[in-house]
């Protein structure tokens, strides 16, 4: 809408923000006792316990994320997003890139895991590109937010901590 995006953001988008954010961090840190569960499967041999709950937990942290993702963009569709304070026009537009592709890998990388969990490879080498992925395009986004709030002083990032409405 949008009579809709000169505001910011709300409530839900803020918190949905930053619980996704927290949850992909989860999967990239503990991501690899899924891969150790997967190996000891296609091997038969044991996994440690403590490897088979991170292994669930990888699945259904990764299910959650990709409901989640679908959930906010249901909002950014219906609701847009403020508008973008930026140095220059094409600042603007790789932060809105950069976004973009936040969103492609936020569902390709858990749809990938799914099949690399019940098709194995390819998938499963697919699915591991997206630790990388993700790992550069944080890096960008945060040292992005933090050059608007140390930098350009625009509040750019206080608008993803306090809600507008
Ligand atoms: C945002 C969501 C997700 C992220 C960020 C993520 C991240 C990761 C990472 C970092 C690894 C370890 C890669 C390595 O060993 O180098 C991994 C492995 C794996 N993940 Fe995910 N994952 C996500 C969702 C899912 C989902 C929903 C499933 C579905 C069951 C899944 C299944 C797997 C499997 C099967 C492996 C082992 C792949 C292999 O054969 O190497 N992941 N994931
Ligand atoms: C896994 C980690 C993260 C993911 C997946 C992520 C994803 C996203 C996405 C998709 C947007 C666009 C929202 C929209 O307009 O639809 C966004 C906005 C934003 N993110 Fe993140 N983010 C992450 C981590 C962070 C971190 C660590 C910071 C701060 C250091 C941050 C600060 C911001 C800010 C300030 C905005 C608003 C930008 C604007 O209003 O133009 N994000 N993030």
């Amino acid at each position: 809408m949008a009579s809709n995006r000169t505001l910011g953001y709300s409530t839900t988008q803020i918190s949905l923000h930053w619980i996704i954010a927290a949850l992909v961090l989860f999967q990239l840190l503990f991501g690899e006792s899924m891969t150790r569960v997967i190996r000891a499967q296609a091997r038969g041999t044991a996994v440690s316990s403590a490897d088979g709950s991170m292994g669930t937990a990888h699945y259904w942290v990764g299910i959650a994320v990709m409901l989640l993702v679908l959930l906010r963009l249901a909002l950014r569709v219906a609701f847009g997003a403020p508008r973008p304070a930026g140095a220059s026009a094409l600042l603007v537009r790789l932060a809105g890139a950069a976004h973009w592709l936040f969103y492609a890998l936020l569902l390709l990388v858990p749809l990938t895991g799914l099949l690399a969990y019940y098709f194995s490879d390819p998938f499963g080498d697919i699915h591991d590109l997206g630790k990388p992925a993700f790992i550069i395009l944080i890096g960008l986004h945060a040292a992005g937010a933090l050059c608007h709030q140390f930098l350009l002083k625009d509040g750019t990032l206080r608008r993803m901590l306090v809600p507008a409405r």
